[in-house]
């Protein structure tokens, strides 16, 4: 793992290992294929954030399931904007579907209560969120987090996915901005 990165103007440290993640995440799969064992849920991932975490969540799940985007934005630059924006709809039904939402990060929750109240008129039959990290101390609405990988501190971080204003996101491992 690298040490100090620079990502456009800010400096990062490493955080959590490409090893602790997928050790982590190999967890939640088993957990996801006990609960789901004989269903076929359908995972929905939020891009772009979730591709790296959802391809591995996935992989880690001994069952017969479907995988699904939506691609929603409220992020700019170190911020959440508290707006999201559905900027690609989703094709697949989700009449009666046993549906678990795939996040890489919930920060203020403003996403997913935006998101949770538009799925749930599509009609799934059951709707969890498996998120790779939570930062409690910045939760704005209640989400109860089915399958939460790490809770972290109120630091921004890049890697696996999350990104600095578009990079980042191909780091294995999760850096946190530096102090
Ligand atoms: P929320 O709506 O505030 O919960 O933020 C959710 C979205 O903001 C996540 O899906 C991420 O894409 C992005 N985000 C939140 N915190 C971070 C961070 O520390 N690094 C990179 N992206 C983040
Ligand atoms: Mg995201």
């Amino acid at each position: 793992m690298k040490n100090e990165i620079l990502v456009h103007d800010h400096w990062f440290e490493p955080y959590l290992s490409a090893e602790q993640i997928q050790a982590r995440v190999v967890e939640l799969g088993r957990k996801i294929s006990v609960d789901y064992a004989g269903k076929r849920p359908l995972f929905l991932a939020i891009l772009n954030g979730s591709f790296m975490f959802a391809a591995d969540l996935v992989r880690a799940c001994d069952l017969e399931c479907e995988l699904a985007f939506i691609k929603v934005t409220s992020y700019r630059g170190l911020e959440s904007t508290g707006k999201i924006e559905t900027v690609l709809g989703l094709n697949v039904p989700l009449e009666g579907r046993q549906l678990i939402l795939v996040e890489d990060i919930i920060d203020s929750g403003n996403t997913m209560n935006a998101l949770l109240p538009d799925l749930h008129k599509m009609g799934p039959s059951s709707m969890v969120i498996a998120a790779l990290l939570l930062k409690p101390e910045c939760l704005k609405h209640p989400l109860h987090i089915e399958y939460l990988g790490f809770e972290i501190p109120n630091r921004f971080v890049v890697g696996y996915g999350l990104d600095y204003d578009g990079l980042g996101r191909n780091l294995p491992a999760i850096y946190q901005l530096k102090k």
